[in-house]
């Protein structure tokens, strides 16, 4: 039988980039005992007065077909929530989808196609190869250097760019690295957007993780308005990624373009989960501050555990779930210390290599486990890196 080209261009992208991932839930399957810093979601669970709302949403028969921009409380909720940063938004800009993810591949539906470019920051989250390979396009890497604790330079962006270039995918804060964007690096990335033509798509769901800094997004500056697109949900801010609730946020036009692309993917989204999200974004609940607090705490921990060990480098993230230790000077790249270190010492971390390729080199940790856990880990990464170090001597 035949089958469309979107299911070869999308079939190397799913399941590789998780064998180690993979591997350590096999091993605990068998009864192994294994550090899993594998995929980042937040250890604590959704504030209990939002699965209330839910709940009661769900008893008040909110459980009807919604229609295809969102309901219409979220969707209000959502214009207040961005107004200081875009004053003349209205539903118009408003489309809520299931997730960023959902609205990544939706947005990207819409606005690239094949032979298209669009520039990432290499290493990037692992799922936005597929996002712009879904389309047609192909994602155009802009290196993220460690000295520069991986904040994308506008001068990387203006060697990246080609004719074939349209949009600029940035994420801040940033997965895998931690990196958050300043206002003045949004700035100069957005002269360039401007005299290249190119959208900018800009994915904020750790937006309410950052423990170093403050957040700045492109919607903020009134000349990148017209070409951004922020994506975002409260998957990450209120612990709530099995509720699969997110949006889109961009110029008008776009919303009207995307709106059918939309409608024929999802027939619109749930009402009892649209309640819970507004409810998330009008009310006050402690769920991000618990996460900011604990990721802050141990992100913190591990870069100081990474400096006692030889031949691990790190830099402090400024926010997210994860945090990247260069391995290199162990002599293995993040693949080859990837799989030793769960093999040997029974400890599951993300070889660079699942981010793109300018992070072989590196090993990505997520901080969403107990300080203990990271401890031990990080004890052990030292175990297997001095002996390493000591058979090369
Ligand atoms: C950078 C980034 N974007 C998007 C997502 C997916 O978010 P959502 O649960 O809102 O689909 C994740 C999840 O880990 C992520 O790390």
């Amino acid at each position: 039988m035949r089958y469309a080209a979107i299911t070869d261009r999308l079939k190397d992208l799913g399941g590789d980039k998780w064998a180690i991932h993979n591997a350590a839930r096999a091993r605990m399957a068998k009864g192994e005992e294994v550090i899993e810093l594998t995929i980042g979601e937040p250890d604590i669970t959704p504030d209990p007065a939002l699965i209330e709302e839910c709940v009661t949403a769900l008893r008040s028969g909110r459980t009807r077909y919604s229609n295809g921009r969102g309901e219409a409380g979220l969707v209000d909720a959502l214009v207040e929530t961005y107004r200081p940063r875009m004053p003349d938004i209205g539903p118009e800009n408003v489309l809520c989808f299931p997730g960023t993810q959902t609205a990544l591949y939706a947005v990207f539906t819409a606005l690239t196609s094949d032979g298209d470019g669009v520039l990432i920051g290499d290493p990037y989250y692992a799922t936005y190869e597929g996002v712009v390979q879904a389309s047609g396009a192909h994602v155009q890497p802009v290196p993220l250097h460690m000295e520069h604790d991986f904040e994308l330079q506008p001068a990387d962006l203006a060697s990246a760019i080609t004719p074939e270039s349209r949009v600029l995918l940035l994420n801040t804060p940033h997965n895998p690295t931690g990196a958050v964007l300043t206002r003045d690096t949004l700035l100069a990335l957005g002269e360039l957007c401007i005299a290249h033509d190119l959208w900018i798509v800009c994915d904020e769901v750790y937006e309410a993780l950052i423990f170093d800094g403050s957040f700045a997004s492109p919607l903020e500056i009134e000349a990148l308005r017209e070409r951004t697109i922020v994506v975002s949900s409260i998957s990450k801010s209120h612990a709530a990624t099995g509720f699969r609730s997110g949006w889109a946020i961009g110029p008008a036009e776009f919303t009207r373009r995307l709106l059918p692309i939309s409608e024929t993917m999802l027939f619109g989204n749930q009402p009892f989960i649209a309640d819970m999200t507004e409810a998330a974004l009008r009310g006050n609940y402690p769920t991000a501050a618990l996460l900011r607090e604990a990721l802050g705490r141990r992100a913190a921990l591990v870069h100081g555990l990474v400096q006692q060990v030889p031949g691990l480098s790190s830099r402090l993230p400024a926010g997210g779930m994860f945090i990247m230790i260069d391995v290199s000077g162990t002599g293995l790249d993040g693949d080859a210390f990837a799989t030793r270190l769960i093999e040997e010492h029974g400890v599951a971390v993300m070889p660079g290599s699942s981010f793109g390729n300018e992070g072989l080199n590196l090993v990505r940790v997520a901080l969403t486990v107990p300080d203990a856990d990271l401890r031990e880990a990080l004890s052990r990464m030292g175990t297997l890196s001095r002996s390493l170090l000591a058979g090369a001597a």
